[in-house]
């Protein structure tokens, strides 16, 4: 699959035949070696016998083999160790080797909780499949490219073997649906309009027996949605909203996903500075369609509906105003009180048809509110119900797969700031609490379910240029909704 590499399990000996095998070493330890062959148990601890050598964090040190090389990585000491830093190790390992030209990667795992068990080892086998990923499709060949990774083996600590195979069994077609939503994430506006969103998803959709409708505007106009078609007005690329249904028995659960394609805030204009990034606007409607494709593959005994509104939000003369009152399928109104609140309006044209088309649980992902992110960070992803069952579920799920995940209130005191003058509603209230009173207004379009949770994830769905690494659409979401939707359907 593109740009994903085919992550397998190894034997410490007979040793693969790799490139560079990773080894950790624990501060004031010695590295964990143990079943290698005589030759790498030596290399390792030529490494660690070096002067200055402490296993500190980020410390490496390379030395060639026979057979290849050896690096030994300091993970500091073994009690600080978090899935955090882990993670960060097998990226800086898979980066390194890319730049050196090492294609044949292996891991010596070393024993410890991050290591260990059903969950870490689908973390660790999902995060080193996209170790190799990028977005180097609008990159010219006289741009220097890095040489990629051919395959990347793990040797798991002992015992573990069964969990790790069964884990990286599981996790390719994970990997491969989460590079597929960072590929959508990371196309740019000029080419990502919603009719270009729209071919990709008939596409997939195509290839997979994937059941798959489009309201246009004239669908829109007829069934009231008037959030899409308002948000969507100024642009010449005109709204719709996918609809994509797979499987045919078990619970119904709705996934709805932001699809803005551009977000320039419309007549309520942002500022300039990082405007480029609301590309990313559109990064939850790539992630519910990513998970149907997944749904697909993975033949889950649900039945998904996954609901894409996209629109671009842009200035022109048929863009829709502040003062302008607008119109639900579910007969609330909304003034306008700015048109930069957008995500809202289009979420609440698709929440209100989810939950018409009986939805038991819904599922909700946007990029949705700067204020969340003011709250959060860009380390975690919040997560507004009222279900407190639900809450549970979602947050145990972001535990196993390692995506941060917050939870934040939703509530009548942040609805109540939401109602309008002169419309059932208003889009945007005062400066304080954005993410929990965008939240509320949501709670607005989901009839009488009480099953329904909203992931604002405007800090996660993608890594700005400021961070430290790896810019770009993150697919964050995926895993564990995968993850909820296992457990919910008892699917292995
Ligand atoms: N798409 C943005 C939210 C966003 C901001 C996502 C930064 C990712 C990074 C949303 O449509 C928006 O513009 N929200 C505004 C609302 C404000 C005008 C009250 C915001 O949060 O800044
Ligand atoms: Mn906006
Ligand atoms: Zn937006």
């Amino acid at each position: 699959m593109k740009n994903t590499v085919p992550v397998s399990i190894g034997s410490r000996e007979p040793l693969d035949e790799c490139d560079l095998l990773a080894v950790a070493c624990f501060a004031g330890e010695s590295p964990e070696v143990e079943g290698l062959g005589e030759a790498w148990r030596a290399a390792a601890a030529r490494v660690a016998a070096r002067t200055g050598w402490e296993g500190r964090p980020e410390q490496r040190g390379e030395t060639a083999v026979e057979q290849g090389a050896l690096s030994l990585c300091g993970l500091g000491r073994r009690e600080d160790l978090t899935w955090r830093k882990l993670s960060a190790w097998l990226v800086r390992v898979a980066d390194a080797a890319q730049v050196n030209g090492a294609a044949r990667l292996t891991f010596l795992l070393p024993r410890h909780r991050e290591t260990m068990g059903e969950a870490a080892a689908e973390r660790i086998a999902r995060v080193l499949a996209l170790s190799d990923y990028r977005f180097d499709r609008f990159l010219s060949a006289a741009t220097a490219r890095r040489p990629r990774l051919s395959r990347v083996t793990i040797l798991p600590p002992a015992g573990e073997e069964a969990t790790y195979a069964a884990a990286v069994a599981r996790t390719a077609s994970l990997a491969a649906a989460i590079a597929l939503a960072r590929d959508l994430g990371n196309t740019p506006a000029n080419e990502a309009t919603p009719l270009w969103l729209e071919e990709r998803a008939a596409e997939l959709a195509r290839e997979r027996g994937i059941g798959f409708t489009v309201l246009h505007r004239e669908e829109l106009e007829q069934r009231g949605m008037g959030g899409l078609l308002a948000v969507g007005g100024g642009a010449i690329h005109p709204p719709r909203l996918l609809r994509l249904e797979v499987g045919s028995e078990g619970p119904i659960v709705a996934l709805v996903g932001k699809g803005v394609t551009f977000d320039s805030g419309g007549i309520s204009i942002k500022p300039a500075a990082d405007m480029d990034e609301m590309k990313y606007d559109k990064c939850g409607a790539c992630a519910v369609l990513a998970l149907a494709w997944l749904a697909a593959d993975l033949a889950l005994p649900l039945r998904l509906r996954v609901y894409m509104p996209l629109a671009e939000n842009v200035l022109d003369s048929r863009s829709y105003r502040p003062g302008d009152i607008i119109r639900f399928p579910n007969g609330k109104t909304a003034e306008i009180t700015n048109t930069d609140c957008e995500g809202r309006l289009i979420l609440a044209d698709a929440m209100s048809l989810a939950s018409e088309e009986g939805a038991e649980v819904l599922l909700e992902y946007s990029t949705l509110t700067g204020a969340c992110i003011m709250a959060l960070g860009r380390h975690a992803a919040g997560l507004f119900t009222p279900d407190d069952g639900l809450a549970a579920d979602l947050l145990a799920a972001a535990e196993r797969t390692g995506e941060k995940l917050w939870r934040l209130p939703v509530g009548p005191e942040y609805l109540e700031e939401m109602k309008g003058v002169h419309a059932d509603l208003r889009n945007l209230a005062t400066r304080w609490g954005g993410a929990s009173t965008a939240a509320a207004f949501l709670s607005q379009f989901v009839g009488g379910l009480t099953r329904w949770a909203h992931l604002d994830i405007a800090g996660v769905a993608y890594v700005g240029r400021d961070q430290n690494s790896h810019p770009g659409a993150t697919g964050y979401g995926i895993a564990l909704t995968l993850d909820y939707l296992r457990r919910l359907t008892g699917t292995p």
